[in-house]
């Protein structure tokens, strides 16, 4: 089954995409072990995360019509997240994936979200640390994930964040939700008891 998916996807991604899914799979894993997250969907997820990705933009935003996905105004102005929501009707519809929890995993892994799981926290640090990633910082991010996931993903977000301001790009709303959850939810609840 794993050896058809991966023939699947190398035929529908570039050479470049699909070493990027093997190294963020493979990464996926290791996190999974470490943190007591299960192995086999952080593979699975791991794998299929940019499944979505070898269609051009028209192609993207023609399919999350076919799949009945609602992309809103600002999802479309940052196309480049689109591959996500479409990635998880994709996994489900062409790979065969009905897991919930791999299909979220997929579906965030762009943007992030508040609230996510162990596994979507997992999926979204291995896209980004993977060993093609080259960015200022990325070792230490590849380090911390070792060692404390939410530290990770809170960093991660920050890379995210301002890696789009300094270009001047949209935020992503979900990304500031995922962020405000990491850092501010408790003390914000606090705030609003009477
Ligand atoms: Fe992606
Ligand atoms: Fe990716």
């Amino acid at each position: 089954m794993v050896s058809r998916m991966k023939d699947k996807l190398k035929k529908t991604l570039s050479e470049k995409r699909y070493k990027h899914s093997l190294g963020v799979c493979d990464e996926a894993v290791k996190l999974a072990r470490i943190f007591g997250a299960d192995e086999e969907k952080a593979y699975i997820a791991g794998l299929l995360h940019d499944c979505a990705k070898g269609y051009d933009t028209d192609k993207q935003i023609e399919l999350c019509a076919e799949y009945g996905i609602e992309l809103d105004k600002i999802t479309l102005a940052c196309k480049a997240v689109i591959h996500a929501p479409l990635g998880a009707a994709v996994a489900k519809d062409k790979y065969g994936i009905d897991d919930e929890e791999i299909l979220e995993a997929i579906r965030c892994h762009t943007v992030a979200k508040e609230n996510m799981s162990l596994l979507d926290k997992i999926i979204y640090i291995a896209d980004m640390i993977e060993p093609m990633r080259d960015f200022s910082g990325v070792d230490k991010l590849r380090k911390t994930a070792y060692e404390d996931i939410d530290k990770a993903f809170i960093m991660g977000l920050k890379q995210s964040i301002v890696f789009n301001a300094e270009k001047n790009k949209i935020i992503h709303p979900d990304t500031i939700s995922a962020w405000d959850y990491m850092l501010g939810d408790t003390k914000i609840e606090r705030g609003h008891k009477t």
